[in-house]
C-alpha cells in the first residue's frame, strides 16, 4: 500500500499515515504561471494498491483538479489500484436539478473521477447517501457518528445527558439525527428550514419540544453558518437549556466563524476532513475531532479486502 496526499489537507494526512504507520509517498505538485497545476510523484508506483488523499475543499475546483491531475499521473504510472479518499466530497449538494436548465454538478464531479482512471472512492458523510450510485465504482461511505458519539460521552454530563435533544436543522438531516440519537435512546427535533435564496435561510418552525433540553444540532456541513446559527436562536427562543452542534464538515466559509461568535451555540464540533485556516483553529468555539483513525483503519480494511461496514456495528 501506497499512501500519497493531495495539498487540500496535508495535516489529515500526516495522521491517516501515522495510524497506518506508512510513509506518505513524496509528491511535487507545482503551478504554472497561468496556474495550470503540474504534478510529479517522486517514487516508483508500479503495481502499487494507492490510496489518494485529497477532499475537494475551497478553493473546491483547484483541489478537484489538482486530484484529477494526481490520478492521471498514477494511471500513467503503472498503478495497480488507485483509491480516491475525498473525506469531503464538494460538490455533493448539486445533486439533482433545482430547476429547469440547472446541473447535477455532484454526478459530473463522479464522473470525473472515475474517468481520471480512479478504482475506487472512500469518502465520509456524503449530503445524500444516493451520491454513491453516481459513482460506477466501489465507493465506501464512513460515518463520523462514531467518533461525535465517543466526544458527546465525553463532554456531557450524565445529568446532562438525560436532557439530550438531537435536532435536525433541516428536514434532509432527520434520518441522519435519528440514527445518532438512537445511540443515546434520546428524542430528536426538526427545523422546519426555508432557503428564499441560495446562501440565506430562515427558521418557519420548530416541530418537537425543546424547552429544558440539551440540544445538539447534527448535520453534515456547516457553510456559511446561517443554517445553524438561524437554528440555535430558533431553539433557544422555545427555551432550550443550551445548544451545542456536531457537524463532519466544516467549510466555514465567511463570515461563519463571525456568526458563530456571536451566535447562541455553546460550542461548535467539526471534524479535520477539512484543513482549516487560523481563523478556525483560534475560535474559541468551535473545537476539531479527527476522523484520521477511522479513515486509516477504512484504508487498513480496503487494502486487506476486509468489511468497511463492520466499522460501523
Ligand atoms: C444543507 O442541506 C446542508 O446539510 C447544510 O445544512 C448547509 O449546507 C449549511 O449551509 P449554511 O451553513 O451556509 O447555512
Amino acid at each position: 500500500m501506497k499512501l500519497i496526499s493531495g495539498t487540500a489537507n496535508e495535516p489529515l494526512a500526516r495522521s491517516i499515515a501515522d495510524v497506518l504507520d506508512v510513509p506518505l509517498t513524496q509528491v511535487d505538485i507545482e503551478r504554472f504561471r497561468d496556474q495550470e497545476i503540474f504534478a510529479k510523484i517522486n517514487e516508483n508506483v508500479r503495481g502499487e494498491d494507492i490510496f489518494l488523499i485529497q477532499p475537494t475543499s475551497a478553493p473546491a475546483n483547484d483541489h478537484l483538479m489538482e486530484l484529477l491531475i494526481l490520478i492521471d499521473a498514477l494511471v500513467r504510472a503503472s498503478a495497480k489500484r488507485i483509491t480516491a479518499v475525498v473525506p469531503y466530497y464538494g460538490y455533493a449538494r448539486q445533486d439533482r436539478k433545482t430547476g429547469g436548465r440547472t446541473p447535477i454538478s455532484a454526478k459530473l464531479v463522479a464522473n470525473l473521477i472515475s474517468k481520471a482512471g480512479a478504482h475506487r472512492v472512500l469518502t465520509a458523510d456524503l449530503h445524500a447517501g444516493q451520491i454513491q450510485g453516481f459513482f460506477d465504482i466501489p465507493t465506501d461511505n464512513l460515518f463520523g457518528q462514531p467518533v461525535f458519539v465517543d466526544d458527546i460521552k465525553d463532554r456531557f454530563s450524565k445529568k446532562d445527558r438525560e436532557k439530550l435533544l438531537f435536532v435536525s436543522p433541516d428536514t434532509g438531516g432527520v434520518v441522519r439525527t435519528r440514527s445518532i440519537a438512537k445511540q443515546f435512546d434520546a428524542d430528536i427535533a426538526i427545523v422546519d428550514k426555508r432557503r428564499p435564496k441560495a446562501g440565506e435561510s430562515e427558521v418557519m418552525n420548530i416541530i418537537g419540544d425543546v424547552a429544558g433540553r440539551t440540544c445538539i444540532l447534527y448535520d453534515d456541513i456547516i457553510d456559511s453558518g446561517g443554517t445553524l446559527c438561524n437554528a440555535a436562536k430558533a431553539l433557544k427562543d422555545h427555551g432550550a437549556n443550551s445548544v451545542s452542534a456536531y457537524i463532519t464538515h466544516g467549510v466555514l466559509s465567511d463570515p461563519a466563524v463571525e456568526r458563530i461568535n456571536k451566535s447562541e451555540l455553546t460550542e461548535l464540533v467539526i471534524t479535520d476532513s477539512i484543513a482549516q485556516p487560523d481563523k478556525v483553529k483560534t475560535c474559541e468555539r468551535i473545537r476539531e475531532v479527527s476522523i484520521a483513525t477511522l479513515m486509516g483503519e477504512a484504508i487498513r480494511r480496503i487494502a486487506n479486502d476486509e468489511s468497511v461496514s463492520k466499522l460501523f456495528g
